[in-house]
């Protein structure tokens, strides 16, 4: 028995983070037993027990009668470390766990660090440069100790970014500091660990404009945040025998002029290594700004992956890194002194150059300009969103190999794998995956390369369940949720569309506002960390409260009426990116979805005065939305497939309604010819609501259409993220004429979310509150015969599931593993069920192929020489082709068709023999 994953408020090791209290979870593993038995927490100030300052002794896990729900003891995902934090301190920490077959594991010792104690008054001053914006400044701080330190660390908070060096090294691996968040409510610092040497030191710290003084936002032209640079910094050292130092920035810190002469988001930056720094000049006071600064809470930016580009074959002068994502270019300069290099990214190639209209006003640009020292150069206040580098000015011919590409993202574990024996799928679900780490840089962004990169909250609503089980969505999130909610407070509870809100104040738009519920709930079904919910419900009931303050206004009852809305946004089925569902009908039913939301949280947090009055209010909006949307007789009025979707997602289709809007909802699949035309809204439960009307191979036929509209249309395409819209490339193969083409947009990228809950089919179970941490689950795989094998690892907080399968012939073996200390209702296509504890199972499904029916495509009908047959001997006309045949595409309709000549009986017969004819379905 192991226990592993030691993890406090989900990060590891997390060094100088504000929380209210440390949270510590903890996995077991290597383990026949089920479940723990006890467990026990010892916190010390060094890495061993001599300096113990909490030991839990050995505690005993009490479950809930017949369940794996905790209620007394420690919950391995996630437990409250009742213990008063000192500020400034390292706890080491360490987990022993009992299992019920008697053993006993213990953990290695892990730590967290606590920042400086809120509120205490900092022994250094908020400092600028005297150059005002005329320079990139450079603060300086020389010291000289007599001894080395014990331990050194710096609390420091640098606007609008800033990079840190001690005697010219790079202080920490974080990158793009101090991130982005809504800066106009709070400021946050972070926590430096610092190695000075015995004898002379140099701090040094550069800053640059960033998201908070830089061009950024929609409405750029708008004030920024701040206009002055600032810096604020605090070394603390501590010496062996208990003295401690402090060095704070004021007056005595110095300032020259940094190389870098510009940077932008959006534009780039310059380096202009020849450039004099001056002569040193005093830094000046600066007026602190008025908002309060906080000890950070947002995952560290790294750089991860590193590509080696390599030259593409329609331009030497361009590099391709095989692969689109965030970040930058690193590369080794040699260059004669005056040479000025231009690095120029884009994501695509179009005639032979790269492809730079789709960036609009973000020019990209990187510029270095040489000094004739040699040396490893790459930016610091800037990223792009890039597959190619267009290098101009480089002497001599492009070497690809002085130069890496390195992606840069917020630094989240990876919870979510899927590998399966299709090479297409792969590639897709890869594609899912290099879309949220090109999106979550500090904020979950709508896309990493043209002017915007905004945290969209209809983007992140959207995609927020998938990117939870990609990764550990929990802390990054989190902080999300604080910046929406500073935002929500400047209005009056409604929601931005972009958060931070820099200044654009567009909001109040369903999807897009309903982050604010949706999001905590995703998180909380994930985690189901309550005291994350607790944070985030004045979010959830301020939001919903704000559409219900808009309807008393407009007199509009429960239907959400008379707000700009962003609609079905970019689906196919409209003559407008709003998509051609009915406004209201989107409106109203994510008004419902957010009460509903908004009165289970109550419920979770034991709030019943609240959870009675939302879930009226989702009653109301339910009856309301009924008599508006259906008749009497429980047809949908609305007749798209986002309009379904939704309204059978949301369970708003009145009883008499279900199965009819179900029929539709197949109809305008089959229709139109095995298509979709869903947007932002209704795409990410086009394919769970097939799923969940006993489609599942229909939603299958969706998943691998290969044409457009689809996604393996731009697979097909050599897409290496998923694209904003269904056609960013045209078929025709040129960019789509409406503009607005990223390459890099994660939203349709949710159809992954579907890859771990319905073809896994790893999820919550719907019939009750979920699980702390998925420890008590739904394992409901959905093989499919195209997916000869398919493999999906989720770790949950609470452990890790597996489930598998693989296809012999007509025969499907089933694995599924349910860790120790979880359960799963596992529940087979065959209609077996199975309530497992931990282990290991496996199943073997006979599961015989698909007939054809009526509902079959015509061409796939007519390719298949059996059923060719059929059709040729019964329905001849079909073969020498009906009026109006090329606009049909399921046979039923044809046999409808005022020209179709077959009576009731003869097409009881066609239908009675292709009911016979089985089939291998197509990919
Ligand atoms: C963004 C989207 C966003 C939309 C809403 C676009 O410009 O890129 O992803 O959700 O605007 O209007």
């Amino acid at each position: 028995m192991q226990i592993t994953k030691l993890r406090t408020n989900h990060l590891d090791r997390p060094l100088g983070f504000g929380f209210d209290k440390a949270i510590l979870s903890w996995l077991t593993t290597d383990t026949l037993a089920a479940r723990q038995a006890a467990s026990r927490v010892e916190v010390s100030l060094t890495a061993d027990e001599s300096s113990t300052v909490y030991d839990s002794d050995r505690v005993k896990t009490v479950y809930a009668p017949d369940s794996l729900r905790i209620v007394s003891g420690m919950d391995s995902a996630g437990w409250a470390l009742p213990l008063t934090l000192q500020p400034m301190t390292r706890y080491f920490w360490r987990v022993t766990v009992w299992s019920d077959l008697g053993e006993e594991a213990v953990s290695e010792w892990t730590w967290f660090e606590t920042p400086r104690s809120n509120g205490a008054p900092w022994k250094a001053e908020w400092i600028t440069s005297p150059f005002g914006r005329e320079a990139h400044p450079v603060f300086s701080r020389r010291f000289v100790l007599a001894e080395k330190p014990v331990s050194v660390r710096c609390y420091i908070a640098g606007l609008g970014m800033y990079e840190a060096r001690l005697n010219g090294e790079k202080l920490g691996d974080e990158v793009l500091l101090p991130g982005f968040h809504a800066y106009d409510s709070y400021l946050m610092y972070q926590t430096l660990e610092l190695e000075p040497r015995a004898g002379e030191n140099v701090m040094e710290v550069t800053l640059g404009e960033g998201w908070y003084m830089g061009r950024y936002g929609l409405k750029s032209r708008a004030p920024r945040y701040g206009e002055e640079y600032l810096l604020l910094a605090e070394i603390r050292l501590k010496y062996a025998d208990g003295r401690e130092e402090v060095i704070g920035t004021d007056e005595n810190w110095q300032v020259v002029r940094s190389p870098i002469t510009f940077d932008s988001i959006y534009d780039g930056e310059t380096y202009d290594a020849a450039l004099k720094p001056g002569q040193p000049q005093s830094a000046l006071y600066a007026k602190a700004p008025e908002v309060s600064l906080i000890a950070r809470i947002n995952p560290p930016l790294r750089k991860h992956e590193r590509f080696t580009p390599v030259l593409s074959p329609e331009n030497p002068q361009v590099l391709d890194m095989g692969q689109n994502f965030a970040g930058w270019c690193r590369f080794y300069c040699d260059a004669p002194a005056g040479t000025e290099i231009r690095l120029l990214y884009a994501e695509y190639m179009k005639d032979g150059d790269v492809y730079r209209d789709n960036l609009r006003k973000a020019k990209c640009v990187y510029t270095y300009i040489s000094d004739g020292t040699p040396r490893w150069v790459e930016p610091r206040f800037t990223y792009f969103g890039f597959r190619y580098v267009k290098v101009e000015g480089w002497p001599g011919a492009l070497d690809p190999a002085s130069f890496t590409g390195c992606a840069v993202y917020s630094s989240l574990e990876r919870t979510g794998f899927i590998e399966t024996s299709d090479v297409q799928l792969n590639r897709l679900y890869e594609n899912t995956l290099w879309s949220l780490k090109s999106n979550f840089v500090d904020i979950p962004t709508d896309c990493p390369q043209r002017d915007e990169r905004m945290g969209w909250t209809g983007d992140i609503q959207i995609f927020a369940d998938t990117a939870s089980y990609h990764m550990d969505t929990a802390a990054f999130l989190d902080k999300f949720m604080l910046d929406l909610m500073c935002e929500q407070k400047r209005l009056d509870g409604s929601v931005p569309c972009v958060v931070p809100m820099c200044r654009y104040e567009l909001n109040g738009v369903s999807a897009w506002g309903d982050a604010a519920c949706v999001i905590p709930w995703r998180l909380y079904e994930h985690y189901g960390d309550r005291e994350m919910l607790s944070r985030h419900f004045d979010s959830m009931r301020g939001w919903v409260d704000w559409i219900s303050r808009q309807n008393d206004r407009h007199a509009s009852g429960f239907l959400w009426d008379g707000c700009a809305q962003l609609g079905d946004w970019l689906s196919l089925d409209g003559d407008s990116v709003y998509g051609g569902t009915d406004r209201t009908f989107v409106a109203t039913a994510y008004y419902y979805y957010s009460a509903l939301l908004t009165s289970r949280a109550a419920s979770v947090l034991g709030l019943d005065e609240e959870e009675e009055r939302y879930r009226r209010l989702a009653q109301s909006i339910r009856e309301a939305f009924g008599n508006e949307y259906f008749t009497r007789t429980g047809s949908i009025s609305i007749r798209t497939q986002t309009a379904c979707v939704m309204a059978l997602y949301l369970d708003l289709a009145p009883e008499n309604a279900k199965a009819k809007t179900a029929r539709l909802l197949v109809r305008l699949v089959r229709e139109n010819g095995v298509q979709l035309r869903t947007g932002f809204v209704g795409t990410p439960w086009l394919l769970p609501v097939l799923s969940d009307i006993g489609e599942t191979q229909l939603a299958y036929d969706l998943l691998f259409k290969q044409e457009y509209p689809g996604w393996m249309y731009e697979v097909n395409r050599g897409a290496t993220t998923i694209w904003e819209r269904w056609n960013s490339i045209e078929p025709d193969g040129e960019m789509n004429r409406d503009g607005m083409n990223s390459f890099n947009h994660y939203a349709y990228g949710s159809v992954a979310g579907w890859l771990y809950g319905y073809a896994a089919g790893i999820r919550q179970p719907e019939d009750r509150a979920p699980s702390h941490g998925m420890r008590s689950i739904c394992v409901s795989p959905r093989p499919d015969r195209r997916i000869r094998h398919f493999c999906c690892r989720y770790a949950a907080p609470a452990g890790e599931y597996e489930v598998r399968w693989d296809w012999q012939g007509i025969e499907c073996t089933v694995r599924v593993k349910v860790p120790f200390g979880c359960e799963a209702q596992i529940a087979l296509p065959d209609g077996r069920t199975q309530q497992a504890a931990s282990g290991e199972y496996s199943f073997t499904l006979s599961l015989p192929l698909p007939k054809y029916t009526l509902d079959a495509q015509l061409d796939a009908l007519l390719s298949d020489p059996a059923a060719r047959d059929a059709i040729a001997r019964l329905f001849p006309q079909a073969i020498r082709g009906v009026a109006f045949q090329y606009e049909m595409h399921t046979l039923r309709q044809l046999l409808s068709s005022p020209f179709s000549e077959m009576s009731d009986e003869q097409i009881r017969a066609l239908e009675e023999e292709l009911s016979a004819i089985e089939y291998e379905p197509k990919r």
